[in-house]
């Protein structure tokens, strides 16, 4: 109801401040510095078991297919293991050749969405142990699986997803971890992680702190029809998200594409009347994502750039900056997913759009 709420006018508002509790809240119990790694009570499988998985395939839907994506990313840095990530829509009417030896994970913030389901019964029935990463405890997802992880976020009201991206993301970030010192990762490498992490709820608070800069730069582009979210490798799928979320709420054709991709098609519809989005906080891509930058505004693009704090080379060519902690790469789609669920959230406002129900969507869609 509207009591709920508390002081915010929206619950995806509510939601998305809620993220630094709701990323504590996934890692409380979970962090274990005696051993320099990340323990979960559910898994149900034995320690042969998952030592011996030598694959991963996650599926999703949505925003969760994005966290999907950045654990791509995750897993194949921190645990070395090759991940494959479907849509499960997809993957349920494929007939992919699968060993016994390759997890399937499902990532769900509701645990009933049908294809999701139907994609995890086709993985088991294959004989793969399968994995959910899932909110609503109980759900038929997390009841179904072998095993899982639960965000414990509480419950996400607002249609468009919000904090369980970041929880999904924290708890792949956790997993990858696990994994990873299962196999070749030191325990110092283990601890620098854990210590990290455990820096993050901080970090999301500061990112929170853009708001102000945000609703500036909604005022600006909220009569735009078309936005491009560009970014590269951990934050291809965080231009995705953010695209997804303008899509969702504002009713505003935007695309998300890796930023260097996008002179294959995209940069053909920039003009002065389409904003694209960069992701170009420092980091080993920065160089080349600056350089895409220059690229649109040399095709009289508007940039608004999400970068790190105080970052005179990103002010010389972007047109709006919003800022962001320094945070380690593989946890900048959590803390630069931020600004843009408020970027998408100031927009819909500002065009007058019923942000928590948008038009034809559905919290959880239990059809395929
Ligand atoms: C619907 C919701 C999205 C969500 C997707 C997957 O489309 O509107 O916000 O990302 O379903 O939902 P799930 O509960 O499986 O994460």
């Amino acid at each position: 109801g509207e009591s709920d709420k508390g002081d915010y006018p929206h619950h995806m508002l509510k939601e998305i401040y809620e993220q630094p509790e709701t990323v504590a809240n996934a890692m409380r119990g979970r962090l274990d510095d005696s051993d320099s790694t990340a323990h979960f009570g559910g898994l149900n499988l034995t320690a042969k078991q998952l030592r011996n998985i030598d694959r991963v395939v996650m599926t999703a839907c949505g925003t969760s297919y994005h966290a999907g994506l950045v654990g791509e990313y995750l897993f194949e840095e921190l645990a070395r293991l090759p991940v494959e990530v479907e849509y499960a829509s997809e993957f349920r009417y494929r007939n992919p050749p699968m060993d016994p030896r390759t997890i399937l994970v499902a990532i769900t913030q509701s645990g009933e969405t049908a294809d999701t389901l139907a994609a995890m019964r086709e993985g088991k029935r294959m004989g793969h142990p399968a994995l959910a990463i899932c909110n609503a405890v109980g759900s038929t997802i997390a009841r179904e699986a072998d095993g899982g992880v639960y965000l414990h976020a509480g419950p996400e009201i607002g249609v468009a997803s919000t904090k369980a991206f970041t929880s999904q993301s924290t708890v792949l970030t956790m997993l990858a971890l696990y994994f990873g010192r299962t196999r070749h990762l030191s325990s110092l490498q283990g601890q620098r992680i854990i210590d990290e992490l455990r820096a993050l709820p901080d970090a999301i608070r500061k990112a929170l702190g853009c708001h102000e800069q945000v609703k500036k730069i909604a005022n600006r582009y909220a009569e735009c029809n078309n936005f491009l979210y560009l970014g590269r490798q951990y934050l291809y799928p965080v231009a995705l998200e953010g695209a997804l979320k303008l899509k969702e709420i504002s009713y505003i054709h935007a695309e998300g594409y890796p930023a260097a991709e996008m002179k294959h098609g995209p940069i053909a519809l920039v003009d002065p009347h389409t904003p694209s989005v960069f992701l170009v906080p420092r980091g080993n891509v920065f160089d080349k994502v600056m350089s895409n930058m220059q690229e649109i505004k040399a095709r009289r693009g508007p940039v608004i750039a999400v970068c790190s704090e105080g970052d005179r080379e990103v002010a010389t060519v972007a047109d709006d900056m919003i800022t962001v902690p320094d945070v380690p790469e593989y946890l900048q789609p959590i803390v630069t997913a931020i600004p843009l669920q408020l970027l998408a959230y100031e927009i819909a406002v500002l065009r007058g759009c019923d942000v928590d129900k948008p038009r034809n969507l559905a919290k959880s869609v239990t059809v395929e």
